[in-house]
């Protein structure tokens, strides 16, 4: 406890020079904002959504009211679905709201929502040694023309969820191809093992655009050309990838209905072992092997994703994951700088990686975890092949709906592969146009 508390002092201290630095930024809140550290009690509120379906945000507020007694924290449950959360946020923001003080948001949002205003740079306001703890690239991701939007709080990549029972009863290997994966399913379906082989992600909205680049990747394509100025999911790989999720439909390795699938139903499916395979973020481990959740406790084995076969293994992970935003608005910039950075420390780090299996976003944290952990998806992290979203532009949200929507409608069966890619392809142009690139 005392060593908390000197760790927040310091913390504090640092805060202050750091506030000290860059008094006289152009972007410095009106005088009616006060960014010291609050000495008399604060209440602030945070916005952020169910993280891994657990109760582990009042544990982060409880733990942290304990180090700060001054400061109050009020939660404000955000949506599951990120593209619900990021509408409301901007409605809310754009239109002046003060509250919420800090919101929770996508790595995905910091280009849209720099550009716009509707989050503080906090590189005007943390010192440098703050971000230069984070493991590599997340900082980077977390910017926009070189300011620095989001605290990054945990980092997500794509996994491969499969039943080691069932495996290892029929005698499969776990896949490390596409192909392999569907051979398994089809076995293990024909001898009533389970209902489905594969679920994923697959409904109209941001989730199916992460499964989307993973087996575009896999297949060799790519969103946007090297340049990220025009669309190139018009092409012959992406066509592949588009094919393949399809036949994963018709041929009932997935069942139908994964064309409505967030993260919770492909989960759901998983957990209540109707499906012998499913890709999911790091967090479903945790939710796997909670008795409560689910039937399967202690039969899942993860590994990284599979490819396509003759493509080097493994295959392409997605870089998901949810940094600390601060709304500019906010009348309690002192109050939400101290909780923000206590949320991307050492205590907040340790509690979301050994007790949720979150990644944590502190190198030395994620260096300890990878070692001392027993967490299965932990000790693999490093091992993943990761494929960012092309979320470096303003114009991300319609980029990405302009792949979700079409892509749905192909797996759904509306329309073929072919036409749906073609009109992502001149709709994620005219978006991109719209943004002067
Ligand atoms: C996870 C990821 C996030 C992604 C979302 C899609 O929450 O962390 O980056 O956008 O899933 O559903």
């Amino acid at each position: 406890m005392k060593a908390r508390h000197l760790a927040g002092v310091a913390g504090v201290a640092v805060l202050a020079l750091g506030l000290a630095a860059c008094g006289s930024s152009s972007s410095s809140p009106p005088a009616t904002q006060s960014t010291a550290a609050p000495t008399g009690p604060v209440t602030i509120t945070w916005s952020a959504s169910p993280i891994a379906q657990v109760g582990i945000r009042a544990y982060l507020i409880k733990q942290f009211e304990a180090a700060y007694p001054n400061i109050t924290v009020n939660l404000v449950s955000a949506p599951t679905n990120t593209d619900t959360n990021r509408s409301t946020l901007t409605t809310q923001i754009s239109g002046g709201a003060t509250s919420p003080d800090v919101f929770m948001g996508d790595v995905i949002w910091p280009a849209q929502f720099g550009a716009k205003g509707l989050a503080l740079p906090l590189s005007d306001y943390l010192p440098a040694s703050f971000f230069s703890g984070f493991a590599p690239g997340l900082v980077t991701g977390a910017s926009y023309k070189g300011k620095v939007y989001g605290a990054p709080f945990f980092a997500d990549q794509g996994f491969l969820y499969y039943r080691k029972d069932l495996l290892s009863k029929y005698n499969l290997p776990v896949p490390t191809t596409w192909e392999q994966l569907v051979t398994d399913s089809k076995t293990l379906q024909s001898k009533n093992a389970v209902k489905y082989g594969y679920v994923w992600q697959g409904a109209s909205y941001e989730g199916l655009t992460c499964d989307w680049v993973e087996f575009l990747a896999d297949a060799g394509g790519s969103v946007l050309n090297t340049a990220g100025t025009k669309a190139s999911v018009d092409s012959p790989a992406a066509l592949k990838a588009l094919t393949f999720m399809r036949s994963l439909i018709t041929s009932g390795v997935s069942p139908a209905g994964v064309t409505t699938f967030q993260e919770p139903q492909a989960m759901q499916a998983f957990d209540a072992g109707d499906a012998a395979f499913l890709r999911n973020w790091d967090y479903a481990y945790a939710n796997a092997n909670n008795p409560s959740d689910s039937k399967v406790v202690g039969k899942v084995g993860v590994a990284p994703m599979p490819t396509f076969a003759g493509q080097p293994t493994p295959g392409y992970s997605a870089v998901g994951g949810w940094n600390n935003y601060i709304n500019p608005h906010s009348k309690n910039i002192g109050a939400d700088l101290v909780f923000i950075k206590w949320l991307s420390g050492t205590d907040s780090q340790t509690i979301l990686s050994t007790k949720y299996t979150e990644i944590p976003t502190l190198q030395s944290v994620r260096a300890a975890v990878a070692t001392s952990s027993p967490n299965a998806v932990l000790k693999i992290v490093g091992q993943t092949k990761l494929i960012a979203r092309p979320s470096f532009t303003p114009a991300y949200p319609q980029v990405s709906q302009s792949m979700y929507t079409n892509l749905n409608s192909a797996l759904a069966g509306s329309v073929p592969p072919s036409s749906a890619l073609a009109t992502a392809a001149s709709q994620i142009n005219t978006a991109l146009a719209g943004t002067g690139l």
